[in-house]
Order: C-alpha cells, then structure tokens, then sequence
C-alpha cells in the first residue's frame, strides 16, 4: 500500500504535539487510515532552534515541501494570513489535502480556500481552528447537515473566559487576573487578541459561515472584548444570580416578512447562573447549537492547548487520510448557499 505523505507546516505547540502524536502511534494511525502515515518534513522559520525532531526533516522552505509528489496532505499549523494563505491555496490547486488550525485565516478567508478545495475535489478541514479539541465544526457540517440551525453560542476563547472565572471566584481585579493568565501560559505575551474579542470574533466568524452556510468574515461580527469588566461588575451579576462570560453569539434572525440573515456578535455578557455555559470554568470552552429539529446540544471540553488541538488537528488528518486510501471526500463546501449578513451595528 501507498503510504500517506505529510507535510507539517510550523511547529510550536500544537505542530510539536501533532509530530509527537503521528510518530507516537503510527501503529494504530496506520490500521485506521488503511496505509502508512509517514511525515516527509517539518517547515519551520528558524532551523537553528533545537527541537524533537530529526534534523533531516526539518526546513525553511515551506513551498518546497509541499510540493513533493510524495506529499499527499499539508497540515498547516503556522497561523496568520501570509504566507499561509498562498501555500495552502497552492497545496489545494495542486491535488493536496489541507488541515488547518490557522482562524485568522479562516474568518477571512474560507469561501477563497473552500472554493479552491471544491474546484481541486480534495478535503479542506479545520476543526482544530475553533475550540480546541471540542468536535463543534465537524456536527455542524456533518451531523446537523440535515437540520436548520438556528443559534450557535459559546465560549471558545479560553483566556478571557479564565479571566472571568477567575476574577468571579476570587474578587481579583482585571488588571492582577491577566498578569496571573500570562503567569501560567493562557495568555499570550501581546494578549489583545484574546481580550478585545478578536480571537472569538474570528471563530463567531467561522461557526457563523459554517452553521449557517453563508460567508461571514470577522469584519462582520460585533466586537466587544473584556478589558473593561470589573471586579465590582461581576458582584454586581452575582447579587442578580447572574455571572458575566465573553460569549460569541450567531443567530439566524428572521424577518417578519420571511427574510433571514445571519447575526454575528462578541460581547460580555450577563447571564443566568442557570445557563449551561454559566458553569464553563477556568480554560474550558463551550459551544451550545440550537437547532430545529435537533434541539439544544452542547459541546465542552479543552478550547486551548497543544495536546487538546492536536486532537483535533490528528482526527481531520486521519479523515483526510482516509479518504485518499479509500476514495470520497468530506463535505462539500461548494454547496453554501448565500444567507445574507446583518449589517454590523444591528444586533
Ligand atoms: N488564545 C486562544 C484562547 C487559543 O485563549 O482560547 C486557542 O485558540
């Protein structure tokens, strides 16, 4: 049998984890995917940094790799828009599969991306970009690709909703509870884009353009991030037994004329303590979809980390490999259809 080729671009957390993982269980990952799984290379930016992996597969030319003839799937784990964007449209155009974490990319650009994987009839997945390791992209599109959503809500930003627990449990201000997130890993070192809302804006963006088949991008959700929550804000929401939590919100909103669009919005906001996501804790992430015939489902689990979005990362390769040992192709994102976007200001 044909082995399956892997190119791995980028390797910090998550990369590391996902090389540890393939090398780690070739064994089981083999009997799952019905071939050898066998990474050609490693694309990093600096070849000087020490890592755990075999000098011989590491390089600096991205480009190259991906286009060995013995490279079937590129799993793209660099981030940002450039140059990640080019190369996995070229990945895509030349007849490889695409994993990718990368939301950034993704809230700006899925209907470019999904467009050129329909074109190229090859998998373009990316469950690992929202949520971590919590399967929320892959029961939107597959499972419930037979029922009407209607709300999907969550929180899928692990730093700020640690933030607010911990400023809720402890009384600590804004200010000390961010420095303790940097302290142990939550947050990164230039924390905006978790704080101000842009990290969940881009993964509203996202599960919006996924649940509702429609194009959202991250310029279309209303954006309010957490930097301005207070200590006495949140025994404010307890006296009302109420707690505050950075939620990302899509709805589909229906006119009385029988339109509809999509609404897309990050805020913080009160909710009752007897809300399902009210008890989302510490770095956990939670997504709760509604859907009409479905009713309410929820999602929990890990949002953050290299193991938990490895996972994630692990489960569309196997897919993608899959697919290539035994013929088909995941869902088709060519399909969407054109729901349009509420104007940004009316939410
Ligand atoms: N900074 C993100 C978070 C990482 O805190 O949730 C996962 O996307």
């Amino acid at each position: 049998v044909r082995p399956i080729g892997v190119a791995v671009l980028g390797m910090g957390n998550v990369g590391a984890e996902v090389v540890r993982i393939i090398t780690d269980n070739a064994d089981d990952l083999r009997a799952r995917v019905g071939a050898p799984v066998e990474i050609r290379g490693v694309a990093v930016r600096d070849l000087s940094r020490p890592r755990k992996i075999g000098q011989e597969l590491l390089t600096d030319d991205p480009a190259s790799l991906i286009a060995r003839d013995d490279v079937d799937i590129v799993v793209e784990l660099m981030g940002g828009i450039d140059p990640a964007r080019a190369l996995i449209r070229t990945a895509l155009e030349s007849g490889k599969s695409v994993v990718t974490a990368n939301k950034a990319l993704l809230a700006e650009y899925t209907g470019e991306l999904a467009s050129a994987a329909a074109e190229a009839k090859v998998d373009l997945y990316f469950e690992a970009a929202v949520a971590g390791a919590i399967p929320v992209i892959r029961p939107l599109m597959q499972s419930l690709a037979g029922d009407t959503v209607e709300r999907v809500a969550g929180i899928v930003n692990g730093t700020t909703n640690f933030i607010l627990s911990e400023m809720d449990e402890t009384g600590a201000d804004y200010a000390d509870t961010l420095a303790e997130a940097g302290r142990l890993g939550y947050a990164e070192a230039d924390p905006t884009a978790d704080v101000e809302g842009y990290d969940a804006a881009a993964k509203a963006a996202i599960l919006a353009s996924i649940a509702f088949h429609s194009r959202v991008t991250a310029a279309d959700v209303h954006r309010e991030g957490i930097s301005s929550v207070t200590a006495a804000d949140l025994v404010a929401a307890k006296k009302f037994d109420c707690t505050i939590k950075l939620l990302s919100i899509c709805e589909r909103v229906r006119d009385v004329d029988g339109s509809q669009r999509v609404s897309a919005r990050v805020y913080p906001a009160l909710i009752p303590l007897t809300h399902p996501l009210a008890t989302v804790n510490g770095a956990f992430n939670a997504v709760v979809v509604e859907a009409e015939n479905a009713g309410r489902l929820m999602f929990y689990g890990q949002g953050a980390g290299g193991s938990p979005t490895a996972s994630a990362v692990l489960g569309d390769m196997v897919m993608a490999a899959r697919n290539r040992v035994h013929g088909g192709r995941g869902p088709l994102e060519s399909t969407y259809a054109s729901l349009p976007i509420a104007p940004i200001d009316d939410v």
